[in-house]
């Protein structure tokens, strides 16, 4: 509605403004891809490509998928134009409606915005740091400070095949206990049993081993340098052991960034490094990192903490016009300033005195200029500026300059 979107326009001001301090460009992928994109990186297995994609067979028999996220389709992007012969490294953000068929509450919509940004092309544990304060300098800007950064690693190629063997045996032994959830996922997707929401299944595996505590040297490295440098630039984080997020596609870094405002709904970012993800799409072996991060759950929280604002601007000048002659002069005037870049209004509805004056100030005008029978003789009006009630003459050809 046109209220809230000047709360977005403020919100989407911020992040385009963070994303170039922090040298990234936007990059505008389409809004449906080939649904295979999506199943091959998401993963297969994974709530969002079994369950919450809108998946349609178009007209020439192909399945095309509305995207649920905007990594896969950077991505697939980034292969086909061949971004990585122009430049070593690529940083691109996206803002944009992202769709998921996923039961709707507070702050869970089926068609939701993202802004997320991408580092192609690096191993620099630098760039994991940078994607997780990417998002959170955009919260600092917004007055949103209460957040909890949560990190993990989810290890690699090599050490995450041994663990998870590890895992699947380990949680055979309590199977038969486990929410029937977690039973179905021990086979296939087992490190997802370790975020089951269910209480008693979070008892029963609260010893259970862990990725972080099984990772490979590179790995450990990697993980101990991101949290050297978060600690360097006194970053506030907890490391969870447990925190593995809901698509495939990631290797060493995952994070997430939480809001004590928001209800069960309270992821506010997340992201992670995924060093197999170009490779897997059909490119060369190339190593990304990026986050993605909700705008309508800022908006929910920024609400909650009394921080709105909008990046509405009233007009500099609303005319109010007594008869059809100064009508027909505001009009004109109002045509000839906004050619010059000066915002002008008009009462278009015929209304009285009054209800012009409560429109001018309904649309928080600047100025207001009052036009009569006399004003059109003498060339001059009254300019009344509506912040201090301040009432100056000015002449119709001077009108321009005083804006
Ligand atoms: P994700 O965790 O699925 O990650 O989504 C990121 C954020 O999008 C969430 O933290 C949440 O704020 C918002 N979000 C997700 N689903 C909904 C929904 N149904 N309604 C409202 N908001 C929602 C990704 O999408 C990855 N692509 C992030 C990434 C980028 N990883 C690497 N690069």
């Amino acid at each position: 509605m046109p209220d809230e979107s000047a709360q977005w326009l403020f919100v989407e001001t911020v992040i385009r403004r963070v994303m170039a301090d922090f040298c990234y460009k936007e990059i505008r992928t389409p809004i449906f891809e080939q649904t295979s994109l999506f199943a091959r990186s998401i993963g297969e297995l994974t709530d969002i490509v079994t369950k919450e994609m809108y998946t349609f067979v178009d007209r020439g028999e192909e399945s095309i998928t509305l995207r649920p996220e905007g990594t896969a389709t950077t991505v697939r992007a980034y292969i086909q134009n061949n971004l990585a012969e122009q430049a070593p490294l690529s940083k691109v953000y996206y803002l944009g409606p992202m769709f998921r068929q996923e039961r709707p509450q507070a702050g869970r919509l089926r068609q939701f915005h993202q802004f997320g940004a991408e580092a192609i092309g690096s191993v620099s544990p630098t760039l994991d740091v940078e994607t997780i304060l990417l998002p959170l300098e955009v919260y600092r800007q917004l007055g949103l400070t209460e957040t909890t950064l949560k990190v993990n690693s989810v290890g690699c190629e090599k050490c995450r095949p041994k663990y998870k063997q590890l895992l699947k045996e380990e949680l055979r032994k309590i199977q038969t206990k486990l929410s029937p959830e977690s039973q179905a996922r021990i086979q296939q997707n087992p490190l997802r049993v370790l975020d089951s929401k269910d209480e008693r299944d979070q008892i029963l595996t609260a010893s259970i081993p862990l990725m972080k505590d099984h990772l490979c040297d590179e790995c450990k490295e990697h993980f101990t340098s991101v949290q050297a440098l978060l600690n360097r630039l006194s970053m506030k984080f907890e490391v969870d052991g447990r925190l593995v997020r809901g698509l495939d596609y990631y290797t060493k870094t995952a994070f997430e960034i939480t809001s004590p405002q928001l209800g069960s709904q309270d992821a506010l970012a997340g992201g992670g490094r995924y060093d197999l993800l170009v490779e897997e799409l059909g490119g060369k072996q190339t190593p990304g990192v990026g986050f993605a991060a909700g705008i309508e759950r800022i908006l929910i929280a920024l609400e909650k903490l009394g921080k709105v604002k909008s990046q509405e601007a009233g007009p500099m000048v609303f005319f109010v016009g007594l008869d059809e002659a100064s009508r027909e002069w505001a009009f004109m005037k109002c045509c000839e300033l906004r050619g010059r870049g000066i915002s002008a209004e008009l009462d278009y509805l015929n209304r009285s005195v009054k209800a012009q004056m409560r429109q001018a100030d309904r649309l928080r005008a600047k100025f207001v200029v009052v036009i009569g029978e006399q004003e059109l003789k003498s060339r001059s009006a009254i300019l009344k500026n509506m912040a201090n009630g301040e009432e100056t003459p000015v002449p119709f050809d001077r009108l321009d300059s005083v804006l």
